[in-house]
């Protein structure tokens, strides 16, 4: 169920992002925005080691601002669950389309997003230069190959995200 950002989420956001890096975050919606704090909070109680814990709690805030900029609809959604099963190459397919904005191409685009929102969040955080290691548990959190990633922190973050 969906929950507001409260006053002490934001507070949490800030104590760990820079100021570049909560301008992505505030580009999600709301929901991806509680999502990836109660993410961030479960992740970090998994490892002891508190640089480990900084990366992941940050890794985990960051992690789905590859969805920025895209408010998807429940049948996006929906029909994003049916095409990984029986249309995963015309996912693969997808490119963003910079035309015409008809209700079509917003699904398509907003499919191309869900798909490909760790790589391009890996990228935009890379570009705004967060630390590497942060970028590669972004980029690799779906699964997606990503060389040199710390496998423990990935496998806390997975585990976190399936969790919230
Ligand atoms: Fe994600």
């Amino acid at each position: 169920m969906f929950t507001k950002m409260k006053a002490e989420d934001y507070a949490f956001v800030h104590r760990f992002l820079n100021e570049k890096e909560q301008a992505l975050f505030r580009k999600m919606t709301e929901a991806d925005q509680r999502h990836c704090v109660a993410v961030a909070e479960d992740a970090a109680e998994q490892v002891l080691l508190p640089d480990q814990q900084w990366l992941l709690t940050k890794a985990a805030l960051l992690h789905d601002i590859g969805k920025g900029d895209c408010s998807l609809l429940l049948l996006d959604r929906i029909l994003y669950t049916i095409m990984v099963r029986v249309a995963p190459d015309y996912l693969a397919s997808l490119r963003l389309s910079l035309g015409k904005k008809s209700f079509f191409t917003c699904r398509r685009q907003a499919l191309y997003i869900q798909h490909n929102h760790a790589k391009r969040g890996a990228h935009l955080a890379r570009s705004i230069g967060c630390p590497e290691d942060v970028v590669r548990l972004i980029g690799a959190h779906h699964g997606d190959r990503e060389d040199h990633v710390n496998m423990r922190l990935l496998k806390c973050l997975q585990d976190a995200d399936r969790r919230n």
